[in-house]
């Protein structure tokens, strides 16, 4: 099939690779000319395992093409997807301007039937917005073009972005005919294992399918963490707790474990979406906003436990911080919650000495940046040397199964504060350390 691809983002850009590396012919389309030029020779805007090879075969055996030019693009595909930016606006609500001014170029330029796909994660209604706005753009034209809407929202996780789109668990399309939905069947059977996986519904509860999916998810998530706080208080384990809970089906082991908190682009910007559109409808949605706040407390768990054992003011201490992006796999700091216990701890007169994989020219460049008395290894273990304790924030593959005794000699004194819960089946107190972890009693 011939398809165009409008934003080149992390959705986008996995969402046309995938479909081209199936043998569709495909057409990314962005206005930012110095990512289309980067794309075209090889270059990658985010660091996704598994993509940069997927886009250099597909781009070199012709099915996968970048351009600006959105009115050629359209000239030869059949289905379009929307795949842009909808960030936070300053009241929470999803801003749509990007969505919207595609849905404009696209009734501007479009010259024959097209099925029209929105992909970005948007208000419930919005298919409806998108739809209007490309009628009001073809009447202006005073053309008769027919066109179908669809929605088909994505369930990608970062660092597993290539596998979820090639083998994904379901694929939910929400369409208003049966032949639009037909295609998009077609679209995505090569995908899927079996038809059961494709998922058809109205448009409606497409999009919202998507918000009631994250906050499912973002909700599982602070209840543990919920549980955890009320386990230290207790003296229980939070660990023992979640595998207990875990065995029962109904409930199921994922998304249960307590840590310092959710992050990255999704769970907090569609927590928050979701309490607005409901908010919109006049609903106070007690739940959601409290999944929330447990979260924005949830990041500075970990700080207070320092303060707990420190004191207030931390002048003169030294953390080493192994770990910065939201979650393993990723370069992605948005939301991490390294950023707040970092601006927390510095606040308070720490040092930090911080290392991570992937994600260290993010939180220079951008969400650390300007932030004073942050220091960055290249070596995880140089970012122990001398420092008063160890802080896992992200459970990178390299930090599950380190050298303690190399962590000990490096630093002034062995504690460690395991923000994700991953060394508790070392039995770090018999190797002589101070281990602090989410969910159990000191
Ligand atoms: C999430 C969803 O999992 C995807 O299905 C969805 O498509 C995506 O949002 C999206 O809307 O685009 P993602 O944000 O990439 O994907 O990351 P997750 O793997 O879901 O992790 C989110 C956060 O939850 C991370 O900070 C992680 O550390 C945290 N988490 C996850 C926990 O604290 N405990 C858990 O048990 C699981």
């Amino acid at each position: 099939m011939k398809i165009v691809v409008i934003g080149t983002g992390y959705v986008g850009l996995v969402s046309g690779t995938c479909f081209s590396e199936m043998g569709n012919k495909v057409i990314c389309v962005d206005n930012n000319i110095e990512k289309i030029e980067n794309l075209k020779n090889g270059i990658l805007p985010i660091f996704e395992p598994g993509l940069e090879p997927l886009v250099l075969k597909n781009v070199e055996r012709g099915t996968l093409k970048f351009t600006t030019n959105l009115e050629a693009a359209l000239s030869d595909s059949e289905i379009v997807f929307i795949a842009v930016g909808t960030p936070m606006g300053d009241d929470g609500s999803a801003d749509l301007q990007y969505v919207l001014n595609v849905a404009q170029s696209i009734g501007k330029l479009m010259q024959k039937r097209l099925i029209i796909v929105d992909k970005s994660t948007v208000p419930v209604g919005t298919a409806d917005k998108v739809k209007a706005t490309i009628q009001k753009e073809l009447d202006k034209r005073g053309v008769a073009i027919e066109f179908d809407m669809i929605s088909n929202p994505e369930f990608l996780k970062e660092g597993a972005a290539i596998n979820d789109f090639m083998k994904p668990d379901r694929v939910v399309i929400g369409a208003e005919n049966e032949k639009a939905l037909e295609k998009m069947k077609q679209l995505y059977a090569p995908f899927c294992m079996s038809y059961e996986r494709i998922i058809a519904m109205d448009i409606r509860s497409a999009e919202m399918t998507k918000y009631a999916a994250n906050a499912m998810l973002a909700t599982k998530i602070s209840f543990m963490n919920e549980i955890a706080n009320i386990c230290e208080k207790v003296g229980a384990d939070a660990n023992q707790v979640r595998i207990g809970i875990g065995s029962d089906n109904r409930i199921g082991y994922g998304f249960i474990y307590p840590g310092c908190g959710y992050g990255g682009s999704c769970f907090p910007k569609d927590v928050k979406a979701l309490k607005k559109i409901a908010e919109d409808y006049n609903y106070n949605a007690k739940l959601i906003t409290s999944v929330e706040e447990v979260n924005d407390a949830q990041k500075l768990v970990i700080a207070q436990k320092i303060v707990k054992k420190y004191g207030a003011d931390l002048t003169g201490k030294v953390f080493a911080i192994w770990g910065l992006a939201f979650k393993p796999g990723t370069d992605d700091m948005r939301e991490a919650p390294a950023i707040y216990i970092i601006n927390e701890l510095v606040k308070r007169g720490a040092k930090i000495q911080a290392y991570d994989p992937k994600a260290m020219e993010e939180a220079k460049m951008c969400y650390l940046k300007g932030v004073e008395n942050v220091d960055y290894v290249t070596y995880k273990y140089d970012a122990l040397k001398n420092a008063d304790a160890m802080l896992l924030l992200t459970e990178w593959k390299e930090f599950r199964s380190p050298d303690f005794e190399e962590i000990k000699k490096q630093l002034k004194s062995p504690v460690i504060f395991d923000g994700r819960n991953q060394y508790n089946i070392f039995n770090l107190e018999e190797k002589g350390f101070e281990y602090y972890q989410i969910g159990r009693a000191e």
